[in-house]
């Protein structure tokens, strides 16, 4: 993989960027604008060496357009220009007529046509056509086996852009054998099944692995215990009994529940049948920062409690043992990280804690310290 910084001289060349822009919406307003803004460094880069930037992304299926992400792009760049057609057809020599000194070229969203999602080779060389040198600065993309991902690599001579290389540079300590101890991880969220791989790889690495957020139920669930009408994923029994017997594996032993309407702090055997495990309670919590105060490293994926209908202590007060702590932390993935990043705001993050971009992807690097996007580059 060859990072930006060795990029020989650019002018007058259009440099394709696979870029994340598939950000948080309402309506026209960008809701969370950290993945545009981490693309900024490498943009720059490119315009300083001459180069005409490319712009590549997506947005959510394909349905919507990037015209929100280019009307606030072209904030900061003024020369930003919008296709707003498909690649195919005269986008090639509008891309070469547009092409001048400062410009930004922006593309639309590219999962509308099936060729990038299918990563087809037509679509690839499409694209290809449109620019002679390929950065990739999409790692929260890099898990995807889409044309824009790993088959434009093929083609054109590539790179590693700033973005890219910040996460791995965050990232692979965590993936390899030399991590520093003690070292906690801390997944919470749900979807139980992407989650297993990670739980598998940490249970053997970690001095601790803290279960929480709706995997927690299907955990409590194995064990024998009653979650009442908790959100369960079932079928994973099997796969959870030999975790169960890992003496890293840190089961929270309160939780917040609702009862009605009441929310109430038990025990986890005193939940009743009616029950919905909604937070880890504040023993659990206590015990946590205690562990989070000794710890070196702490990897954390996915919000303690059911964020959604505003149960968020176990995660803020997570968050600000973390800040309050000396430990490294990496932070991310999951349909959650933009929650958990807004609660993070409010506590300074510095060099020691990072914020990944991914979501999947970050997931997917975690557990097997690759992604087919950085495989691609060689
Ligand atoms: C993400 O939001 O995690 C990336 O943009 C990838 O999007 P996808 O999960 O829709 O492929």
């Amino acid at each position: 993989m060859r990072p930006l910084t060795t990029i020989p001289q650019l002018k007058g060349k259009r440099v394709l960027i696979r870029v994340d822009y598939n950000v948080p919406l309402k309506g026209s307003k960008i809701v969370d604008a950290r993945r545009i803004e981490s693309s900024y460094k490498t943009i720059d880069a490119i315009l300083k060496k001459g180069g005409v930037p490319v712009l590549l992304a997506h947005l959510g299926d394909g349905k919507e357009s990037l015209a929100p992400i280019a009307r606030f792009l072209s904030k900061r760049y003024k020369k930003l220009l919008f296709l707003k057609g498909p690649i195919e057809g005269g986008a090639r020599e509008w891309v070469l007529s547009h092409s001048t000194k400062g410009m930004v070229i922006l593309l639309e969203n590219l999962r509308r046509s099936k060729g990038e999602t299918g990563n087809s080779v037509t679509y690839a060389r499409a694209l290809a056509a449109l620019g002679e040198v390929y950065v990739n600065d999409a790692f929260s993309v890099s898990h995807r086996a889409h044309a824009s991902v790993v088959g434009l690599p093929k083609l054109l001579p590539s790179y590693a852009g700033y973005q890219l290389m910040r996460e791995i540079a965050a990232l692979s300590p965590v993936v390899s054998e030399t991590v520093p101890h003690p070292f906690l991880f801390i997944l919470g969220g749900a979807k139980f099944d992407t989650k297993i791989p990670l739980i598998k790889h940490f249970i053997e690495r970690a001095d601790g692995v803290v279960i929480a957020g709706a995997i927690l139920n299907t955990f409590y669930k194995a064990a024998g215990y009653t979650v009442g009408k908790s959100v369960v994923e079932s079928g994973f029994e099997k796969t959870i009994a030999p975790l169960l017997a890992s003496p890293a594996l840190l089961l929270p032993t309160d939780v917040v529940v609702t009862r009605g309407t009441a929310a109430l702090t038990l025990s986890v055997d005193e939940v009743q049948k009616g029950d919905v495990i909604v937070d880890i309670g504040k023993e659990s919590i206590a015990r946590i920062a205690e562990k989070i105060a000794k710890a070196k490293l702490v990897v954390w994926n996915g919000p303690t409690g059911w964020y959604e209908k505003g149960y968020t202590k176990g995660t803020v007060s997570l968050a600000r043992a973390i800040a309050q702590s000396r430990a490294r932390a990496v932070i991310g993935g999951g349909d959650t990280t933009a929650v958990l990043e807004k609660m993070l705001q409010k506590i300074p993050t510095n060099k020691r804690i990072f914020i990944s971009t991914g979501g999947g992807a970050t997931l997917e690097y975690l557990s097997r310290g690759a992604l087919p996007g950085i495989e691609a580059l060689g």
